[in-house]
This record gives C-alpha cells, sequence and structure tokens, in this order.
C-alpha cells in the first residue's frame, strides 16, 4: 500500500466524522505491520471532553480487533493537513516509536514524518 492509498482511505473515512460541534471533519487510516488497515474518524460530544480524535479511534479499533504493531497512520480532515495532537501522539507511541506519519492537504501533496520527530521522548512506563 502507498502513502497516497493511505491517504485515501483516510480522506474517505473523514467523510464519516461526527463533528456536529466543530464541523472540522478528521480521518484516519493506520496501517498494521501484516497489511491490514484501520480506519477511525473524530466522534464528538456535547461533553467537550467526551470527544475522541480519529487517529485514536483508528488504534483502538485495531488494538480491539488484536493488532498492535503499526506501520504508518494517514491523517486527513477538511480543513486540510491535520497533524496528529498531543494526546494522539503520546497514544500513537505506545504501540511503537517507528511509526510512520503522513498528512497533507491532498494526496498530491503529503507530508511524511517519523512518530519521535512529533514526539521526541515520548513517555514510557
Ligand atoms: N481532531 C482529530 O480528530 N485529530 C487531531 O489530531 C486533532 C483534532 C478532532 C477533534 C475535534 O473533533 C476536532 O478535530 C477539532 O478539534
Amino acid at each position: 500500500m502507498t502513502y497516497e492509498e493511505l491517504y485515501e482511505k483516510a480522506r474517505a473515512a473523514s467523510e464519516l466524522a461526527y463533528a456536529p460541534y466543530s464541523g472540522f471533519k478528521v480521518g484516519a487510516a493506520l496501517l498494521t505491520k501484516t497489511g491490514e488497515v484501520f480506519t477511525g474518524v473524530n466522534v464528538e460530544n456535547a461533553s467537550y471532553g467526551g470527544t475522541i480524535c480519529a487517529e485514536r479511534t483508528a488504534a483502538v479499533k485495531a488494538v480491539s480487533e488484536g493488532f498492535r504493531e503499526f506501520a504508518a497512520l494517514a491523517v486527513a480532515s477538511s480543513g486540510g493537513e491535520a497533524w496528529p495532537c498531543g494526546i494522539c501522539r503520546q497514544f500513537l507511541f505506545e504501540f511503537g516509536d517507528d511509526l510512520t506519519v503522513i498528512t497533507g492537504k491532498d494526496s498530491g501533496h503529503l507530508e511524511v514524518c517519523g512518530i519521535t520527530d512529533l514526539l521526541p521522548n515520548g513517555f514510557r512506563l
């Protein structure tokens, strides 16, 4: 799977986002090291703190289906490029320091970096 294909899965997923409060729709597509793809969207709540980001939705779906080894994550939003927020960076770092993160305003303008570029010295117990 190419980065462009993974990004397109994130973009398609973003259409399913539940974002009535912010209007900011986000989709994520998480590629496992064995080739499965789990998508996720942001799911907002009237109690704003209950909102979950697209990236964590995808990771929670994967982990709860027995997948914990991830190769790459693509993120797409209605507002153009969207890097994972701080909570999501730490959440993803939990499962490995070799995750590639992809975003961009469209699949022709991707930006790619590693999770440790986004979160140096991530916390571990
Ligand atoms: N959001 C994500 O889904 N991922 C991010 O990395 C940043 C923010 C969502 C949360 C909320 O529903 C909306 O975008 C605005 O913050």
